[in-house]
């Protein structure tokens, strides 16, 4: 039975969750599936998640973390992550139009080192062409790990203290939030994780403390916004206690 069935899975806009995280993952399996290679699954895969950054926008949600490639992901053949790079170049250049005319701010998130100069100046464009939009925010996880993020925002914390610019109890839960890669990130309330999967593979560590967490066997190139709304509809059920009654 079709999940989305007379909208019975329909998501209550009036309380979105704030933060949503997307691990796009099962492109391989997909792609294997069918007898292709694992680069068609990619490409398919940025079709889906293109179709779902703006079905997510129409929808009213304030932040959207996709997670493109993890900085595990370098072990994987050099042809595969080469056309995984050119498929995100490709992406900016067909999405950036769509991007500012449906005020979507994007930002990436992540190490910049090891991603290519051409890449880069993309990715700056498509920020700063974005960055005055506040109603939607996309963050794109690219060559993100959520540990390097915590060791980052150590490195910096160490370095303030050894210039006597911080004091050690100044060091708080809320505070070192303020040395992550964006201060302004919010923590996120629900991750979605498609393809049968059910780890966090050091997606928003730091931000997931209390997120929801939603699993599928549906693999990311086969995600319909119904499994969206599927997910933000059972996340609208559940009881979230950080830590109460
Ligand atoms: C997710 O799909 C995309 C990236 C990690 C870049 P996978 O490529 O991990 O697909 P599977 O898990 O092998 O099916
Ligand atoms: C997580 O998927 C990373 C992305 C979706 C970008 P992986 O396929 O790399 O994760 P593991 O290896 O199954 O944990
Ligand atoms: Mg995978």
């Amino acid at each position: 039975m079709p999940i989305f069935k007379k909208n019975k899975f329909l998501a209550d806009r009036s309380c979105l969750p704030n933060h949503v995280g997307i691990i796009m993952d099962g492109n391989g399996r997909w792609a294997k599936k069918r007898g292709l290679p694992r680069t068609a699954g990619h490409a398919a895969g940025v079709k889906v998640f293109k179709n779902i950054v703006f079905y997510a926008k129409d929808m009213g949600l304030k932040n959207l973390t996709v997670y493109a490639f993890s900085t595990e992901n370098w072990k994987r053949p050099k042809k595969e992550v080469d056309k995984i790079m050119q498929l995100l170049d490709q992406m900016i250049d067909e999405a950036l139009d769509d991007f500012m005319n449906q005020k979507v701010r994007v930002r990436f998130l992540g190490d910049r080192d090891k991603i290519n100069e051409s890449l880069l100046k993309k990715m700056d464009l498509v920020m700063d062409l974005t960055k005055q939009f506040n109603n939607t925010t996309l963050y794109i996880a690219l060559n993100y790990g959520g540990r390097q993020e915590i060791v980052s925002a150590v490195r910096k914390i160490a370095d303030n203290l050894s210039k006597g610019e911080l004091r050690i109890q100044d060091i708080t839960p809320q505070s070192f939030g303020k040395y992550l890669y964006y201060e302004d990130i919010d923590s996120v309330d629900l991750i979605i994780r498609p393809s049968g999967e059910q780890r966090i593979s050091n997606f928003l560590l730091w931000q997931s403390a209390y997120a929801e967490l939603w699993f599928s066997d549906v693999l990311w190139p086969d995600f319909k916004p119904e499994h969206l709304e599927k997910a933000i509809y059972d996340y609208q059920h559940r009881n979230r206690r950080f830590g109460g009654i």
